[in-house]
């Protein structure tokens, strides 16, 4: 080791969560009296703090015995729009039915918002995120619907992450309501080769009432044509192909997985699809919660994400994520923490977050408690209380 005048000693680590499968204590490998040091973004070694090499850093910051991990992974989520549907919600929690029919009252709105509104509410949101402890987002697009609304709304999203998503097939828009086939060859002959230089991934809502299998599979083509790499949403609001359809293409990830068969978890099971789970959406719509055990035990790597939106779950909290994974879906909180962290980064295909690990990026969080047990144990409190992005204290 050689250390640079920038680097800093982050010691006196009470719990500190790894995800490091080499070291031991559980799936989330534990250190307790732990130390880290961290220098130009990366993390350059982590141990116990009374085998700290001499020397490690030029300043030392003391976390008085807190809990650390690796910041959150929210790889599931649409900060691109404009408006709000709270009325929508207050009418749900009265007894209304989630349809996914108000997601045409945010396209219109977002359709008339000006780049710049877009990018405040985004910033607006990643900024909430960081505060409980979220260092990555993935961010998509599907509120525009229109060529030039979708490249707008991945513009945006792209000045604050890497992980942008072209959500082509979210709604059918209303200038193509009797022809929905029509929408599916636009995005693919149009949409996608404009959209793709600025999206990573490419999703579709496969779903009852927004797109089949065979749209979706034909979109998810069209943007692996054009080196986009699949997700999907399915499964959300009835049992469905979504989770088979992203088996099927090699998807990074299917996500919501609320409703599943014993074949659906059965093609998870040994494929190379995360399920990402987002319980936030299934608390603000009433629906039911995926059986989370079930993919658990099969072996299915799971995620857990916000999808935060402004339809079906306008929270950027990861906390609140894990807590309702530990309380509603019987995920230990070592899964759930393991999920919110290391999940995300496996959603994402990404190697280099989610975990503290020498080269890794220096994301890390530090709790206002002494275990990662507090993020279940005490709902809804701010527990989070440093947040270091790429080594820099935000
Ligand atoms: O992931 N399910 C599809 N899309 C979003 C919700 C969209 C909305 O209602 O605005 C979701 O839950
Ligand atoms: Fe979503």
């Amino acid at each position: 080791m050689s250390p640079g005048r920038n680097w800093t000693l982050l010691d006196n680590i009470g719990c500190l969560v790894t995800n490091d499968p080499e070291l031991d204590r559980g799936p989330l490998g534990v250190l307790v009296d732990a130390a880290v040091v961290v220098g130009e973004g990366l993390i350059r070694w982590v141990g116990p703090r009374d085998r700290v090499p001499e020397g490690a850093a030029a300043d030392r910051h003391d976390l008085q015995g807190r809990a650390v991990l690796p910041g959150f992974v929210d790889s599931h989520t649409h900060l691109v729009f404009a408006g709000e549907r709270a009325e929508e919600f207050a009418a749900r929690m009265a007894g209304a039915p989630y349809t996914a029919g108000g997601i045409a009252t945010t396209i219109a709105a977002t359709r008339a918002a000006t780049d710049r509104a877009l990018g405040a509410t985004v910033s607006r949101l990643v900024a909430e995120g960081w505060q409980s402890g979220t260092t990555t987002v993935e961010c998509k697009s599907g509120y525009g619907q229109s060529v030039a609304d979708e490249l707008r709304c991945l513009r945006v999203a792209e000045v604050f992450t890497p992980e942008t998503t072209l959500l082509a097939a979210h709604a059918v828009p209303p200038e193509f309501a009797d022809r929905p086939d029509d929408y599916v060859r636009l995005v693919c002959e149009e949409m996608v080769p404009v959209c793709a230089p600025h999206a990573k991934w490419i999703d579709v809502f496969c779903e009852r009432g927004a797109f089949d299998a065979d749209q979706c599979r034909a979109v998810l083509q069209a943007g692996m044509a054009h080196g986009l790499t699949p997700r999907v949403h399915g499964n959300q609001l009835g049992p469905g192909p979504g989770v088979r359809l992203a088996v099927e293409v090699g998807a990074a990830s299917v996500d919501h997985v609320t409703y599943t068969t014993a074949a659906d978890v059965a093609a998870l099971a040994g494929s190379g699809t995360v399920a990402t789970l987002l319980p936030g959406a299934d608390f603000c719509t009433r629906n039911r919660y995926p059986d989370a055990r079930a993919l658990l035990d099969a072996d299915v790597t799971v995620a857990l994400a916000t999808d935060c939106n402004p339809g079906t779950s306008y929270t950027t909290s990861m906390p609140f994520c894990i807590a309702l994974a530990v309380r509603e879906m019987h995920m230990s909180p070592e899964e759930a923490v393991h999920a919110a962290t290391a999940g995300g980064a496996a959603a994402l295909r990404r190697d280099d977050v989610g975990v503290v690990r020498e080269g890794a990026r220096a994301d890390l969080i530090a709790l206002d408690a002494p275990s990662y047990l507090h993020l279940a144990y005490r709902p809804g409190v701010q527990l989070v209380r440093e947040v270091w992005q790429e080594g820099l204290r935000m």
